[in-house]
């Protein structure tokens, strides 16, 4: 199976925004550490980053014809895009939704997702570390 991992807006900083919040490693590091565990569980992976909010549509799009699960870290969009929401009501797989941090013990305004709307599961607060337990349980929604 085929799924797209997708990040959004100031993701690409990784690393050195807010590392206290956001911790040391990169993007990068992110990409690498999936890119192994995908191999392990036999999956394969297209990892994207984007600070426009057009493009992780459009990725969306693509994946509807090509991938079996989407994992999304919407960052900031996460709390406003209603067009991200509804793109990611036209995939018909896994949606799984990844916070670094944990959203709520933050400001009110992370409190809201319009992409809870759609997810299948929502991991917040387990550092990067989310996005290879995201990826865990989508191999298992896979299997
Ligand atoms: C984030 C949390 C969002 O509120 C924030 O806008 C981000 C990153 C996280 O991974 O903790 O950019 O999605």
């Amino acid at each position: 199976g085929l799924v797209f991992i997708l990040n959004g807006p100031n993701l690409n900083l990784l690393g050195r925004r807010q590392p206290e919040i956001y911790g040391a490693e990169t993007l990068a590091d992110v990409e690498q550490g999936c890119r192994s565990l995908a191999a392990a569980e036999g999956l394969e992976i297209r990892f994207h980053q984007s600070n426009r909010e057009y493009e992780l549509i459009d990725w969306v799009h693509e994946a509807r014809d090509v991938a079996q699960g989407i994992i999304i870290n919407p960052a900031a969009f996460t709390h406003t895009s209603v067009a991200l929401l509804d793109a990611l009501h036209t995939f018909e797989g896994p949606v799984l939704e990844v916070h670094i941090s944990n959203v709520h013990k933050r400001e009110s305004f992370r409190h809201h997702s319009y992409v809870s709307l759609r997810a299948d599961g929502v991991i917040a607060g387990f550092g990067t570390e989310g996005y290879l337990l995201a990826l865990r349980r989508m191999a298992t929604l896979l299997r």
